[in-house]
């Protein structure tokens, strides 16, 4: 992984490098997210092409417990447990990240780190858990930071941080680190965003209908994803369309964050089904090209629309970088579409495997 150079100043924050650390630990539980505006295709180090915004879930979530002692002063140190299970793929991973936020975090190198994480969702579920888990991984750092070194005053700040550090590891990680409608990249007359970090909503800016938003999580297929997002984001930089897809992005938050604010519903969902599909014609369209979408997945989606034809409830679909379809509708919906689900759509799953989902509030740290 390269090394970062951070516009925002936080190389070298951590000044009291080489305070006496007691051995200790931190917890924080953190969503997952679906975006509605997509972000595909990145530049230098987790720099977005293009601005996106997304729901923070609420049901899908990483725990994540840091457990830190002193360590040898001067290298990395980490063992890495998923579902109390040392993995040594994800260690290698969150090593070399470690390493990469050195910059930012020099205490990475004074302590030696027992990291363990637990997923709500299934592994079989298909569900991505880098953005909850990186983002759970750097609010565990920033609360280290603000305990034993002494930076991170104020919650903002603390938060801007975790965002900031979250992007590092995953780029949509850095929009987990809020709860509501979370956007990430600058986005035009709209001077509190950054492609640094992600930027919450103003609660006050969100339409009722949106703020308890439902997603049903429709799963499809299972498998382990083909191509990784990272391998996806890369082939932008050849994709023939992509100038023209950033652009179209730009145009889209602004519409977007406008129809959440008035609660038009035929705004959002004409934008959110566009964006969903769009981002897998790109994958469609790159060289190599390769199709993430199933049968069962189209099956689905013909059905959402005949479903919204026949009875004009403001049910929609999205899609992200797999074959699952996260079904979005308002609350106060539910009932019809739970109904429709088990009516029309179980037949598509795979195992009969749905996740209940819906908007969440955002990270909490646990106290153990
Ligand atoms: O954060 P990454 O590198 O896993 O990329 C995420 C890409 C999408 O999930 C497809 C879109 C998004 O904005 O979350």
């Amino acid at each position: 992984m390269e090394t970062l150079a951070s516009p925002l100043n936080y190389e070298n924050a951590s000044l009291k490098f080489g305070a006496q650390v007691p051995s200790s630990s931190v917890t924080w539980q953190s969503p997952s997210n679906i975006a509605l505006v997509k972000y595909w295709g990145k530049r230098d180090i987790q720099i977005p092409c293009n601005p996106s915004v997304s729901f923070t879930l609420k049901a899908s979530l990483t725990e994540t417990t840091v457990e830190y002692a002193p360590g040898s002063g001067n290298t990395v140190s980490v063992e890495f447990y998923l579902d109390k299970v040392r993995n040594e793929k994800f260690e290698a991973k969150i090593g070399a990240f470690l390493e990469s936020i050195r910059p930012v975090f020099p205490f990475v190198a004074q302590l030696h780190f027992r990291i363990f994480s637990h997923n709500t969702f299934p592994h079989s579920a298909g569900i991505a858990s880098s953005a909850s888990g990186m983002s759970a991984l750097a609010l565990c750092l920033c609360s280290i930071e603000k305990e034993h070194f002494g930076n991170l005053p104020d919650d903002s700040e603390f938060y801007r941080k975790a965002s900031y550090i979250a992007r590092l590891g995953s780029g949509s990680a850095c929009r987990s680190v809020y709860g509501g409608l979370v956007s990430w990249g600058k986005i035009e007359g709209r001077p509190d965003t950054s492609d640094e970090f992600g930027t919450q909503l103003d609660p006050s800016s969100v339409h009722p209908d949106f703020q308890d938003y439902r997603d049903s999580i429709l799963i499809v297929d299972s498998a382990q994803k083909k191509v990784s997002s990272r391998v996806g984001h890369g082939l932008m930089n050849t994709n023939p369309f992509s100038e023209e897809r950033f652009r179209q992005a730009n145009r889209n938050i602004v519409k977007l964050i406008e129809a959440i604010r008035t609660g038009d519903q035929e705004t959002f969902i004409k934008i959110t089904e566009s964006e969903a599909l769009t981002l897998h014609a790109m994958m469609m369209t790159s060289d190599p090209y390769f199709l993430l979408m199933r049968p069962n997945t189209l099956n689905i989606i013909e059905k959402i629309f005949a479903y919204r034809e026949q009875t004009g409830h403001p049910v929609c679909f999205t899609l992200d970088a797999g074959p699952n379809i996260h079904l979005l509708y308002p609350q106060r919906i539910e009932n019809e579409v739970k109904s429709f689900i088990n009516a029309e759509l179980v037949q598509f799953l795979h195992d009969f495997c749905m996740i209940d989902d819906q908007v969440g509030n955002g990270p909490n740290r646990i106290n153990l």
